[in-house]
């Protein structure tokens, strides 16, 4: 068989014929002429007892084996009637598992493996399966890394700290770990990598480093890896549970490595995937065996659902080192292993490992030992206090070949003789052989789950393998390849030995990453406009507050971009409000009409939405009102009450210029409205006109509100602290209290009048032109009002999913989305709407949702891409609700100043489907007021009535003709 850069075939040729799992006649032990004991003896005389023929293994010669009943191998009385041979074989035979345990633990590791991938078991899983996000290995010409690409790796293993400079050259070397830990663990490691780059590179260089750390960390994407646990010996505090990735950049950071960049973490079992690779084939398995032993394999992607990638595979990382955590491999267990176990720094965990790993292995041989000596087999007469000192043959079980043993024992000074040697040698090969055959179980279900999962018949596949104990000895790879062939015959696996660790397969990693991280930095510079400092917020803060008192004042009104019109509404409700009213609710997402009762005991409504299409919105004016006439009529008819006359609230949500609580002269269309002949004329008396065309007689309006005045009354009806109004739905815009003396606009001094702030036109004069990015101004030169309405473009419902549309195609067009395909529905204007922000950004949704969604609309979604695009989602609403908060920021602080007080309570009555609907906008919006307004304690009262409830209320007052006040 060859080594080093040579192959060996699983399964294509028949295995082969030796292999003994521990105890064999086919261990010869010394060489010739050296006498002793050398084979073993017939099985019938190896064990007192004679085993079950079922027990008999096929695997050393093929011929019958013994092999001890389970409770038989793992008692191991001492029996002075033995012979001392017997003695040696017996505990050789406790370290033999048969083949069909084997077959038992590859069985129970496919188990084991499932309930790893599997999102609901996942948690309780030893196996945990952690997905690597790969998802596909190199094809060998090495085209992740570009020409000029500077990689620099940095390699963790339990025996040597190295930092590595483009593929294959080793540059620097530390004993790791540091034979006393004076420093925190990361700051080590960066210290090392400065003395490394000291001399080497350039701080101009920009260096991306790739971080091989072989430990089992939780990875959610390849700059993301929390450290689920340490293991080989490793305990440093406060990393568990942390990102190593931000532990290592920091470390880098205070050591002032300012131009190096920790781009991708991975796992050594991926390294060496990788590195496997690269010469050519690829290969989809890697096993490690040293010090410790993991594996992982090219997974489909969709039976890997912690990972939510649901075509095409991903890398999965087994973290089999903790199959048995759980007993499962209790049957197969020594009292060697238990001691080894409990001797341990972690007891009852790494089952698995501690029976592969070679920092057990040399364990286990000494309790072995131990055992025999007290037995008086081995060592008699010698001194062996040796062998009570932990981790004394650490290293050594797999170096004993060809004489080692002697050299080892002498230097212990055991003083071995030549059947000690021997039989010390023997053990070791038992021990070794039980690890490899473990291995394959192993490896036997890595391929049978693959042969499976991808519905072969026949799985041919390579394995990369890497590791001190793989390495350093020929045997472990030998039974590794027949067992496997054994235990998996339906697969035909192929070992290639990594030649150099992970070091390409980690540069093509980091290149991988690197490339990454560069789409990342494109997508983050094409996102930056529309990512507001806090300064940029005090800005739009102090605009809207200038915009404000320009919009107040007699003289500025007509040049400011916030109209700040009066409503005529003096004071909010007292609750002594009484009467039966109609109420209609037009310019939302839904024409309502209402009949609302307004008693001692409370309000009572009833209401009915109904339809008005787009062609009567945007019909005439003649039209419109009579289609709403035309809807009241069937409301009357419906609830009975078409004999009355009732007064009647009408819920206009479009800025009027009002001349009264019953006359408002409608300044523009807004929200998609255009219906003609409106613009410049009193609603009401269109809305009377409308009546009298179609001989509706009993129509009697006493008051028209805007939504936001609707809203504030509605809440103020709950609580008297509600002297804001704000909605943020299809559009946006807010209303207030503000003091008679300020509005220049109306006569009068004295008390409050809400004022209807119409502040989604701010902007429209050009002070917000800084904020606005390339796709704002797509999104507006599209709109029926173009360059109007231009701070509610960047905040509501009507258009925010616009802006994500158009961010989208330019993030198609520069092939950082969909693979750059062409998105032909994506072209559609309104395709993408507001509502799948708001779903696509729900707290833990699975990304095959946000996949579902952007299928829908015909586009195919990576992993990656469901990714991207919930961020751009993110960043759209976020930017909406910080505006927002930068609006009501400048709102309460005027009230504040107005008022003279140091600190202002008030409530904010809200509405609006975004506001409602969105799960992060309400939560952001506060946040960034608390932030921007300090002095000011805001809480905001949900509307759940509408605004139809409020318009009643106003109409209540007007019918009792108090002087329009409350
Ligand atoms: C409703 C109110 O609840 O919310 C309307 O009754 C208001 O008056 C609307 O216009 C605003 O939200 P949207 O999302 O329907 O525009
Ligand atoms: C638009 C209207 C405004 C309304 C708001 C919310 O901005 O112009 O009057 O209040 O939408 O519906």
């Amino acid at each position: 068989m060859q080594r080093g850069g040579g192959r060996q075939s699983l399964g294509r040729a028949p295995p082969a014929p030796l292999v003994c799992l521990g105890v064999g006649r086919r261990v010869s032990c010394p060489p010739a002429g050296r006498g002793s004991e050398g084979d073993a003896p017939p099985p019938s005389t190896q064990v007192p007892s004679e085993p079950s023929p079922e027990r008999w293994s096929l695997l050393c010669t093929g011929k019958a084996h013994p092999c001890p009943a389970p409770s038989e191998r793992h008692s191991l009385p001492f029996t002075p009637a033995l012979t001392s041979r017997a003695q040696v074989q017996r505990a050789l035979l406790a370290l033999t598992i048969p083949l069909e345990a084997l077959q038992a633990v590859k069985d129970r590791m496919l188990q084991a493996m499932r309930k790893g991938l599997s999102r609901q078991t996942h948690a309780q899983a030893n196996v945990r399966m952690l997905p690597a996000y790969i998802c596909s290995t190199p094809d060998g010409t090495g085209k992740a890394a570009q020409p000029g690409d500077v990689l620099l790796w940095l390699q963790a293993s339990a025996g040597a700290l190295g930092c590595l400079l483009q593929p294959g050259c080793w540059v620097m070397g530390s004993s790791w770990p540091p034979p006393t830990m004076p420093l925190q663990l990361f700051d080590f490691i960066a210290q090392c990598l400065r003395q490394f780059l000291a001399g080497i590179s350039s701080p101009q260089h920009r260096l991306p480093l790739g971080f091989v750390f072989p430990f089992s960390c939780r990875q959610t994407q390849l700059d993301k890896a929390e450290l689920i646990s340490w293991s080989k010996g490793f305990s440093c505090s406060d990393v568990e549970g942390k990102d190593v990735v931000q532990l290592l950049q920091s470390a880098i950071k205070k050591q002032e490595l300012h131009h190096v960049d920790v781009v991708a973490l991975m796992n050594d079992t991926v390294g060496t995937m990788m590195t496997c690779s690269m010469r050519g084939e690829p290969c989809e398995v890697a096993l490690i065996v040293g010090t410790g032993t993991n594996s992982c394999f090219m997974a489909e992607a969709q039976l890997v659902e912690m990972a939510e990638e649901i075509s095409g595979q991903m890398c999965v990382i087994t973290e089999w080192g903790c199959f048995g955590d759980d007993g499962t491999l209790s049957d197969i267990l020594t009292p060697y292993d238990q001691h080894v176990d409990q001797e341990s720094f972690n007891p009852g965990e790494k089952r698995f490992e501690k029976l592969v790993g070679s920092l057990y292995l040399g364990e286990i041989v000494r309790h072995v030992l131990t055992a025999l000596v007290a037995e008086k087999v081995l060592f008699t007469g010698r001194s062996v206090a040796i062998l009570r000192t932990k981790d004394v043959l650490k290293t050594h079980c797999h170096r004993w070949e060809d004489g080692g043993a002697r050299r080892v024992l002498e230097a212990l000074g055991l003083q071995p003789s030549e059947q000690d040697c021997c039989r010390v040698q023997q053990i070791c090969r038992a021990v070794v052989s039980r690890a490899a055959a473990l291995c394959a179980a192993g490896l036997a279900a890595i391929l049978s789950h693959m042969c499976q999962s991808q519905e072969l018949e026949r799985l041919v596949v390579n394995v990369g393998v890497d590791g001190e104990l793989y390495r350093g000895y020929t045997r472990f790879g030998e039974i590794l390849q027949s067992v496997t062939g054994l235990l998996a015959p339906e697969c035909m696996a192929t070992l290639l030995p990594s030649v150099d660790g992970t070091g390409q397969g980690a540069a093509v990693v980091t290149a991988v990453a690197l490339r990454l991280a560069a789409q990342r930095h494109e997508v983050d510079q094409l996102l930056a406009p529309l990512q507001l400092s806090r300064a940029d917020l005090e800005r739009v803060q102090a605009l809207m507050r200038r915009e404000m008192e320009l919009g107040l004042g007699l003289e500025s009104h007509a040049n400011a971009s916030v109209r700040m019109l009066p409503t005529y509404v003096r004071g909010t409700p007292d609750g002594t409000e009484r009467g039966e009213f109609l109420a209609l609710d037009l310019g939302g997402t839904n024409f309502r009409v209402l009949v609302v009762r307004v008693a001692q005991d409370g309000i009572r409504m009833a209401s009915e939405i109904y339809v008005i299409p787009t062609a009567v919105m945007q019909g005439t004016g003649e039209a419109l009102f009579n289609h709403i006439i035309e809807c009241i009529m069937d409301f009357q008819l419906k609830q009975n009450l078409l004999e009355q006359v009732l007064p009647l609230g009408f819920t206009f949500s479009f800025p009027c210029q009002q001349l009264g609580l019953d006359k408002a002269v409608l300044l523009s269309w807004t929200k998609g409205f255009s219906a003609s002949g409106c613009v410049g004329q009193d609603v009401v008396q269109l809305l009377r006109e409308a009546a009298q065309r179609k001989q509706h007689l009993g129509l009697k309006v006493v008051a028209v509100v805007n939504d936001t005045v609707g809203t504030m009354m509605s809440c103020g009806y709950d609580d008297p602290k509600c002297e804001i109004g704000l909605i943020v739905g299809t559009g946006t815009n807010a209303c207030y209290m503000e003091e008679m003396r300020n509005v220049g606009t109306v006569e009068g001094e004295q008390g409050r009048m809400c004022i209807n702030m119409e502040w989604g036109a701010f902007g429209d004069n050009g002070c917000l032109d800084d904020f606005f990015t390339d796709f704002d101004r797509l999104v507006d030169e599209k709109t029926i009002n173009a360059g109007k309405q231009r701070f509610e473009k960047l905040i509501s419902g009507m258009y925010l999913g616009e802006i994500v549309r158009h961010i989208l195609l330019a993030l198609v067009e520069k092939q950082l989305l969909f693979r750059g395909k062409p998105c032909p529905k994506l072209q559609t204007r309104d395709i993408f709407q507001t509502k799948f922000l708001s779903t696509i950004e729900i707290d833990g949704l699975a990304l095959q949702q946000v996949r579902a969604i952007l299928q829908d609309l015909e586009l195919q979604a990576s992993f990656e891409d469901s990714l991207l695009v919930q961020k751009v989602c993110q960043t759209v609403s976020l930017r909406a609700a910080q505006l927002c908060a930068a609006g009501l920021a400048a709102v309460v602080e005027k009230m504040r100043e107005n008022r003279g007080l140091a600190q202002l309570a008030v409530t904010v009555g809200v509405d609006g489907t975004l506001y409602k609907m969105h799960p992060r906008f309400s939560q952001h919006l506060q946040q960034m007021l608390r932030d921007l307004a300090p002095n000011c304690t805001v809480t905001f009262l949900q509307s759940e009535d509408g605004s139809g409830k409020g318009a009643a209320l106003v109409a209540a007052v007007a019918c009792r003709g108090a002087e329009l006040s409350f």
